[in-house]
């Protein structure tokens, strides 16, 4: 699977350690975040993940900021994002399986190296249902960005 990753400032080698554990099972990881000993600021390091999703580049993203939230939040601005703050692997299931969530994040501050790795395996291999009531929901939520305006 294609997937991108992006990272704000707090503890990039949790970054790290996510992808080389997605590459180690044969994913095809596409690293647009912030490196070791640089700045970034989450809303910027969210669109760059949220654009690759997108455009069909990457089938799944994962942000990982200092606690997950303003990732979550900048990235739900995108259209036809649908993006899961998660520090517990039950939510990165079902977000898969019922919200068909795109996007993965969460928090170095919040969840430990063990965690990390299983919510991404779990978000990554957890396929979406596609049960009539949950194509029903996800377009209602679909439905809400109709007047929003295409993002830059
Ligand atoms: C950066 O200090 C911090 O605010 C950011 O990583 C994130 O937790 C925001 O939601």
């Amino acid at each position: 699977m294609k997937i991108a990753i992006g990272n704000d400032h707090t503890d990039p080698t949790l970054k790290i350690k996510v992808k080389e554990h997605l590459e180690a099972q044969g994913h095809e990881v596409t690293d647009t975040g912030c490196a070791v000993g640089e700045k970034c600021d989450y809303p910027d390091a969210a669109g760059k993940v949220c654009r690759l999703v997108q455009s069909g580049q990457a089938e799944l993203g994962i942000l990982i900021c200092g606690t997950g939230v303003g990732m979550s939040l900048a990235a739900n601005k995108y259209k036809g994002i649908r993006a899961a703050c998660c520090s517990d692997t039950f939510s990165a299931r079902m977000t898969r399986e019922h919200n068909d969530a795109n996007i993965l994040c969460f928090g170095t501050r919040v969840v430990g190296e063990g965690t990390a790795l299983d919510l991404a395996d779990i978000f990554v291999n957890t396929p979406y249902s596609h049960e009539e009531r949950h194509e029903r929901r996800i377009a209602m939520i679909t439905a809400l960005e109709d007047n929003w305006s295409e993002q830059k």
